[in-house]
């Protein structure tokens, strides 16, 4: 049976623009003029210009459901215009983790529709101390966006859950914050938790975001415990609840991982990073003798150098750090020293050129990074791979292969590019570069979506 999607409350000054009603009602732009031509109640404008106006979102869906146009069940789009009140009054990443939470307390009560505002504002508060550090943002009074969150809860009863519901919000979320927000594309994080051999146990990554890598680790692997950092609190937040609708009970704190390390003590069995690229003001000056730089002190300009190191002081001796780098981390001088110590000491063990995709942040394909807390012993052969590459579809083999703890690095679809050499490469400075030696022209970049069928773990 035909339903509408829920009216907004009073409190809620939401409006919407001629194209937003459109997708509300499920019709084209041209329709919305003509209605405004011909209908004389069609509600007046409420702001923006004479060519751009807007509407009161509560009087426009009034008249929709009069008319009879607005029967369509709830759907992500229309979930997404209802959120645009709180959009206006939360940061978006906080009006996506506060739907979140409302959806883990649907989850665990059949529904809200029943729940007094009250206890619903308890419920919601409290689903936000799976990030400790953070808290519950400054949200606004439940009763004020009542009909949201029910729209919201119907929504997850109609279509796929909780979780499946927040992922295609979240996924609405990253294509209205693409300048502000960076997030790991899936298919990378498929890759890193594969090159790690899907762990279990405990999980780290210290630049977490919202969580993408994590929540993937999770749901690939066995008895992942997911805990993270992340500079930003909305982030932080979002990635928390992400985490406890993906059904984990994460450990989510917010803060700088290189300046105030919120887990001194941790020593997970596998650090999983994409940590931020070039940064030069990490801390250098503040943390120059800090017990993490075992491999050297990196020079300002070195940050990436700082993340690898934090990534293996929070690794448990043999557990996997797999990281995303950028090419230049294996060729500055600045970082000759620690690379040689990387190695040396056996803690670096493959580097992976990727193709060119989303994620690619100036135009340089990034590195993916295997490296294990070194157990006593140490030394191992570093592998190289291109992954931009593959000859005839022939699955390549990392020369090799890494064993103990780092076992998922053992292998990867991809072309083998250097074994052992790499090692000298990349420690007298030159690089580790992909030799182009018997490989022919360099293939320039691949489009992001075929990297999973060109790296895949055995
Ligand atoms: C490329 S994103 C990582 C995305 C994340 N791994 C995911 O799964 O989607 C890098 C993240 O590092 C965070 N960041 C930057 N500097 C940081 C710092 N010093 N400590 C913790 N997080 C930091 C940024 O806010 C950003 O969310």
């Amino acid at each position: 049976m035909a339903r509408s999607v829920p009216d907004t409350n009073d409190g809620d000054a939401a409006t919407v623009s001629a194209a937003e009603i459109a997708r509300l009602a499920g019709v084209g732009r041209a329709a919305v003029s003509n209605w405004r031509r011909r209908h004389g109640d069609f509600p007046e404008p409420v702001g923006g210009t004479d060519t751009s106006p807007s509407f009161d979102l509560r009087e426009v869906r009034g008249w929709l459901e009069r008319q009879g146009k607005l029967t369509q069940a709830p759907s992500v789009e229309s979930v997404w215009q209802l959120m645009d009140a709180a959009r206006g009054r939360l940061d978006t990443a906080d009006a996506v983790a506060f739907a979140g939470a409302a959806l883990l307390v649907a989850a665990s009560a059949s529904g809200t529709a029943g729940m007094a505002d009250a206890e619903l504002d308890d419920r919601i508060r409290a689903v936000f101390t799976a990030v400790p550090d953070t808290g519950p943002p400054a949200l606004p009074p439940v009763h004020t966006f009542r009909a949201t969150l029910d729209g919201i809860a119907e929504l997850a009863r109609e279509e796929g859950g909780p979780q499946e519901t927040f992922e295609r919000l979240y996924g609405r979320f990253l294509t209205s914050v693409t300048r502000q927000f960076t997030a790991t594309p899936e298919e990378l994080a498929e890759l890193m938790v594969e090159l790690a051999g899907r762990p279990g146990g405990t999980v780290f990554d210290p630049a977490c975001g919202a969580a993408t890598l994590l929540r993937t680790a999770l749901l690939r692997g066995q008895g992942v415990r997911p805990v993270g950092q992340e500079l930003n609190a909305g982030p932080a937040r979002l990635g928390g609840v992400r985490l406890a609708l993906a059904g984990a009970e994460p450990d989510i704190r917010a803060g700088d991982s290189l300046r105030e390390d919120a887990f001194p003590d941790l020593h997970a069995d596998a650090v999983l990073v994409n940590p931020p690229f070039n940064q030069r003001d990490w801390g250098v000056e503040e943390l120059e003798f800090d017990a993490r730089w075992e491999y050297g002190l990196p020079a300002k300009g070195d940050s990436e150098l700082a993340w690898v190191q934090h990534a293996l002081a929070r690794a448990r001796p043999g557990g996997a750090v797999v990281m995303v780098l950028p090419p230049g981390v294996a060729s500055r001088r600045s970082g000759r020293r620690i690379r040689a110590e990387l190695l040396r000491r056996g803690a670096l063990r493959a580097v992976i050129a990727l193709p060119a995709g989303p994620g690619t942040p100036d135009g340089h394909p990034p590195h993916a990074v295997g490296a294990a807390a070194p157990r006593r012993g140490g030394g191992r052969a570093l592998r190289c791979a291109d992954g931009g590459r593959r000859r005839g579809g022939r699955r390549t083999r990392l020369a090799g292969g890494a064993r103990g703890g780092a076992g998922g690095l053992r292998a990867v679809r991809g072309r083998a590019i250097g074994h052992g050499g790499g090692v000298g490469a990349l420690a007298d400075g030159s690089g580790g570069r992909p030799s182009r030696r018997g490989r022919g022209p360099h293939p320039g970049p691949a489009p992001h979506p075929r990297r999973p069928r060109r790296l895949r773990a055995r």
